[in-house]
């Protein structure tokens, strides 16, 4: 079970059983063990430039999760989104392989949907592959709903899922 003990400013801790995890800004000397995790599972993995002008983007923000069992904290999960006006969209999240199913996609979810409302978010958007139920499982559980398909999204090939979520 993970849960968040410390809320902003500065990053917020998670206990994750025995293990304590932070949740702060990306920063680019998370780059490569982000990309180890987005490179994983991802049907459309985003390269190094593509997270650097993300984070360079006034309008976007991208978080990493770190663990702190070791002697060097390292990133076991990332999200990143964009927030315009009163509406959001979900680009990435996306947890380490050897973390999941163990409750850090659900605070992530929670960390982004507090953050969204805290600044005036009414709508949250995002697109998922349409078999990918695990995630489509976890957009579930935070009430977002199908709004719509968009065929052969991903690679020409895969239809993508649009979920919609009111704040
Ligand atoms: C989707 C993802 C972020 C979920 O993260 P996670 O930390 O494993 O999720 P959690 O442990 O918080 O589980 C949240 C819920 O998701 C669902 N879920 C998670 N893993 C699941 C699995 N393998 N099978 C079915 N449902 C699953 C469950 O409903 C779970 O809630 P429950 O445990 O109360 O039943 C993770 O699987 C992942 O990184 N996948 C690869 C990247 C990806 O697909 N990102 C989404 C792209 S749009």
């Amino acid at each position: 079970m993970i849960f968040l003990t410390v809320t902003q400013p500065g990053p917020r801790r998670i206990a994750l059983e025995s293990e304590k995890a932070t949740i702060q800004k990306m920063d680019a000397r998370d780059l490569d063990e982000v990309l180890s995790i987005e490179s994983s599972d991802s049907l459309a993995p985003w390269s190094r430039e593509m997270f650097v002008e993300e984070m360079r983007n006034p309008l976007a923000y991208c978080f990493v999760t770190k663990g702190e069992s070791g002697c060097k904290p390292s990133v076991i999960g990332f999200i990143c989104f964009r927030n315009i006006g009163e509406e959001s969209e979900l680009l990435k999240i996306s947890v380490h392989p050897g973390y999941r199913h163990l409750g850090l996609g659900k605070e992530m979810m929670k960390f982004y949907i507090d953050f969204g409302r805290e600044r005036g978010i009414t709508t949250f958007y995002l697109e998922v592959h349409s078999s990918n139920h695990p995630a489509i499982r976890l957009y579930q559980l935070f009430s977002y709903r199908s709004s719509g398909m968009r065929k052969k999204f991903y690679q020409g090939k895969w239809d993508a899922l649009l979920m919609t979520k009111k704040a």
